[in-house]
């Protein structure tokens, strides 16, 4: 499993349901990051699967944006771990809110998939977040608790995942917490519910060009999950720059 405890910072592409081959190609060949020149910063991007097997730079890592809860069978559609792993996945994002949301995917399926992820020795990047309603009914530190307790597997190296604190909110409206609102949410994932320092807490939710420096500045942030501005590579090669 790839050593995450000596990167920096982690910033991590999520492509979402967007890219072709050409579009792919054209990226490998303009984004300004190099992991072979920085070795202190991590950077991954997660296209659609079908695109990965066309990545052939060693400029970024890659990832997946899902994975399957299930090892091997008769499971139509599905993708395993080992397989993503198989065409050079490192890393794999796991219950994002629009999965939780949209695909009715709930602890269980997300508590597997983090097993899966990590007995092929894929660090799973496990989103987590709160929706407005619940922001506004002072729920979201309860939220959020639920939500790690129930889909992190025990006995687990907490230093070889990673959380995503997206703000279900915040995720491509323009909305972002303030910085004392996303220092004190990793602060409490930290603290109070992970009791570790060595756990990575990155931020998503409407990270640009414009606002990721300040974000990425806020002491317990660890890195940012991008969705939107990763797909434009004037402004996202801002961003990389960490
Ligand atoms: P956004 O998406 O940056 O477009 O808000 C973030 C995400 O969904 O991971």
């Amino acid at each position: 499993m790839l050593e995450i405890d000596k990167f920096k910072k982690i910033i991590i592409a999520n492509w979402k349901l967007n890219g072709s081959i050409p579009y792919l190609n054209e990226y490998i060949e303009n984004i300004q990051f190099d992991k072979s020149k920085d070795n202190n910063n991590c950077l991954v991007v997660c296209p659609p699967s079908t695109l990965i097997p066309y990545i052939k730079t060693k400029k970024f890592f890659i990832g997946s944006q899902d994975c399957s809860s299930f090892k091997e069978g008769a499971y139509t559609g599905e993708i395993s771990c080992k397989m993503l792993k198989e065409i050079g996945c490192d890393f794999v994002i796991i219950g994002h809110s629009e999965r939780r949301s949209i695909f009715k995917e709930h602890h269980k399926s997300i508590f597997d998939k983090c097993t899966n992820a990590i007995n092929n020795k894929l660090i799973p990047i496990l989103c987590i977040g709160e929706n407005g309603q619940q922001r506004k009914e002072n729920l979201h530190k309860e939220v959020l608790m639920d939500q790690l307790s129930k889909s992190l597997p025990k006995n687990i190296d907490i230093e070889n995942i990673i959380i995503a604190y997206e703000p279900v909110w915040s995720i491509g409206t323009g909305l972002v917490p303030d910085q004392n609102q996303i220092s004190e949410i990793h602060d409490f994932i930290k603290q109070e519910v992970l009791r570790s320092n060595q756990v990575r807490v990155i931020y998503g939710g409407s990270v640009k060009a414009a606002n990721y420096k300040k974000i990425l500045e806020i002491q317990n942030v660890d890195g940012l999950l991008v969705g939107g501005a990763s797909l434009n590579l004037d402004e996202f090669n801002q961003i990389i720059k960490f």
